[in-house]
């Protein structure tokens, strides 16, 4: 296993667990966790022991967002010749096991883009999400414009992006963005808890559920149905489709074998 300079990696049976860990500045995202992120990403997307990954950050901070100082002098020519923020932030969505965002505290700017990049966010009780990129002069450069619309209300992403105040983890569950709110001494628990659940399931079954939800946001619908339909006939040509439905109809657990 390489290691890592800002980040936290270990595994909790079938769980991958990753923890960012630049306490100094908030979890702030500077190119070289991305860079550290997108390995660990990757290495238990490749690991055939891992169904499911949680990512989380500090009882403070998700993450305060991309890295202020590493982008106050960029200029222009800087960040197009570099792709600044896709560079390396693609390889994120490029990831096909499920993440779990588990976040506590401020999930700002980049923070809050990298919790809406994961498939659904559990929420602490104290966690802040924000779009405060207006305040620097710039706006939200890794999603925060598209994926936050989609996730909650055009209202509530035109407010959050446009005055650049936070919302607390309640007004975040109301609106959408996040799927349950936990006491913070819970978080991690019932991450892991729900992770573990998936991680029961058939990996490829649930692999193929994440790429047509997320074909939802991709298509109309009628294209997006025939997506699920081509999928859903697919599942028929799995082991796990005839273990399943044989486990159900004998009344016992079933056993996936993840093909
Ligand atoms: N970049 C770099 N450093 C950051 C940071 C960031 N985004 N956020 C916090 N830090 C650093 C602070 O500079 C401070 O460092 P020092 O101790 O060396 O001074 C340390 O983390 C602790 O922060 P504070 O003292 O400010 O802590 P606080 O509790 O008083 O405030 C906060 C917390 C409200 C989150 C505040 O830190 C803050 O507003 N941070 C910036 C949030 C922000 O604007 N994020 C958007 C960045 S732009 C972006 O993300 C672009 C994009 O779309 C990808």
């Amino acid at each position: 296993t390489p290691s890592f300079e800002n980040l936290l990696v270990e595994s909790r049976g079938p769980v991958g667990l990753i923890t960012l860990n630049r306490p100094k500045a908030l979890n702030a995202l500077n190119d070289a966790l991305i860079d550290e992120l997108v390995v660990a990403l990757g290495a238990f997307d490749a690991d055939e022991a891992i169904r499911c990954i949680v990512l989380t950050g500090s009882e403070k901070a998700f993450a305060a967002g991309a890295d202020i100082s590493m982008m106050a002098n960029f200029s222009y020519m800087d960040v197009f010749k570099s792709n600044f923020i896709a560079r390396n932030w693609s390889g994120i969505t490029a990831i096909r096991k499920p993440i779990i965002a588990a976040v506590a505290g401020f999930a700002l700017g980049g923070g809050c883009e990298l919790a809406m990049i994961c498939d659904f966010i559990i929420a602490a009780d104290n966690a802040r999400f924000g779009q405060p990129e207006v305040k620097l002069g710039i706006l939200p450069g890794a999603g925060g414009t598209q994926r936050l619309p989609r996730a909650v209300s055009k209202a509530k992403a035109m407010d959050l992006c446009l005055t650049g105040r936070m919302m607390d983890a309640a007004e975040a569950e109301r609106a959408g963005l996040v799927s349950r709110v936990v006491p913070l001494d819970r978080l991690l628990e019932e991450a892991i808890e729900a992770a573990t659940v998936i991680a029961g399931y058939s990996l490829p079954i649930v692999m193929m559920i994440k790429e047509s939800v997320n074909r939802a946001y991709e298509t109309p619908l009628a294209e997006g149905l025939i997506f699920e339909r081509r999928v859903f006939h697919s599942t028929f040509g799995t082991e796990d489709q005839k273990e399943g439905m044989a486990a159900f109809l004998q009344k016992r657990a079933p056993e996936f074998k993840h093909r």
